[in-house]
């Protein structure tokens, strides 16, 4: 299959860029779209045949459910078995954005998108191209991140190019994401508000909004680190237990305060280098110029949260290109964006994580 990529400008919408993009989801086809949290791979939500398209694109295992995109809040109700006062509050405060919602579904949305489970995921896209298309299309529009499964997701239209070539038809390219992590999903079917995944909005973010406490999924450690798979939790979003994110090089975190970090790091690249590896370094503006290492790669500064998250994907997918064996990267007081930033990391290093 030839995959056809067409520049699309959020601010100026071509339309038959558009019309031609809606005209294959309807047929049942893949397009990839931007979002404002990383590129999706969508798909007609509530076609089977169209959901199972999206698994044999991405390699994907058939029980890791889709997120629904929808243009309008009141599509919630679409899809909802019923639609909870809690959903409503997180719809009016965040939406359009990088916030899913898990609900109940009802008989409209097939198994195939919900990855056999009885609940589906639901989110409005803050992109003008995303939600053109969900709306030219008429449909709702199923999409994980663009990315071959296990890869880091697609920030820009590069990155779904290099995974997806010649197994969709057409690609949208809308430049670079602006965040960079995939939406943060909060689980509303239990009692008590529950975080599946962090994301740009924050566990105090979701407090405000509702006037209650918001939880951590528990399970969420276990797919970040060694002791939460012994715990045997399991994280209750199929996705976040398998590994992700991860570079083809070795990839180990090193926490600690600055100095220590940089100066362990050093340690270990001499010792690498003597065995004829050849090592990389995540560093931040701060400490970049201080490392002995092969490939040293600034993240951005650490003040500056949002880029951090922006470029994290591009460099995971900059090491591939590189010919490192093994990769070292600072990391991150998990509070805020960090919270996410750190679960992205540990997941990729395969809880490969040394304390100095
Ligand atoms: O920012 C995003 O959310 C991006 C853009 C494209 O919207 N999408 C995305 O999709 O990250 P994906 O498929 O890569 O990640 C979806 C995550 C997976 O971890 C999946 O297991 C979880 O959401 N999920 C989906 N439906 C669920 C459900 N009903 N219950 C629990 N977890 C669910
Ligand atoms: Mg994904």
């Amino acid at each position: 299959m030839q995959t056809q990529l067409l520049k699309i400008d959020s601010r100026h919408i071509d339309t038959e860029v558009i019309k031609k993009a809606a005209e294959l989801i309807r047929q049942g086809e893949l397009v990839a779209f931007p979002t404002e949290t990383v590129y999706g791979l969508g798909a007609d939500a509530l076609r089977p045949d169209a959901s199972k398209k999206i698994y044999a694109a991405k390699g994907r295992p058939s029980d890791n459910p889709l997120i629904v995109h929808i243009q309008e809040i009141k599509e919630l109700a679409l899809i909802a078995k019923e639609v909870p006062e809690t959903a409503l509050k997180l719809a009016a405060a965040f939406w359009p954005g990088p916030l899913t919602i898990i609900v109940w579904k009802n008989d409209r949305v097939p198994y195939e998108t919900t990855g056999g489970m009885e609940t589906v995921a639901v989110r409005m896209p803050n992109h003008a191209a995303a939600l053109a298309l969900i709306k030219e299309s008429g449909c709702l529009i199923a999409a994980p991140s663009a990315n071959t499964s296990g890869k880091p997701s697609p920030t820009e239209a590069s990155h779904v190019a290099f995974d997806m070539n010649g197994r969709i038809p057409l690609i949208l390219d809308g430049g670079p994401v602006g965040i960079g992590l995939e939406s943060t999903i909060v689980d509303l079917t239990e009692q008590r508000p529950v975080i599946l995944r962090p994301g740009y909005i924050t566990k105090e973010m979701l407090e405000e909004a509702l006037g209650v406490e918001v939880f951590m999924d528990p399970g969420i450690l276990a797919g970040e680190q060694e002791t939460g798979r012994q715990s045997g939790l399991k994280p209750k979003a199929p996705g976040m237990k398998y590994r992700h994110y991860a570079p083809k090089a070795e990839l180990v975190l090193v926490e600690g305060d600055m100095a220590s970090v940089v100066k362990s790091i050093n340690e270990l690249i001499k010792t690498k280098k003597k065995e004829g590896l050849k090592v990389g370094v995540i560093a931040t503006d701060e400490t970049k110029e201080q490392y002995l290492s092969d490939f040293t790669v600034s993240i951005g500064a650490r003040e500056d949260k949002d880029a951090i998250a922006r470029h994290l994907y591009k460099i995971l997918r900059e090491f591939d290109q590189s010919e490192v064996d093994i990769i070292y990267s600072e990391s991150f007081a998990a509070k805020g964006l960090f919270e996410a930033v750190m679960n992205r990391l540990k997941k990729a290093a395969g809880h490969r994580i040394l304390y100095v």
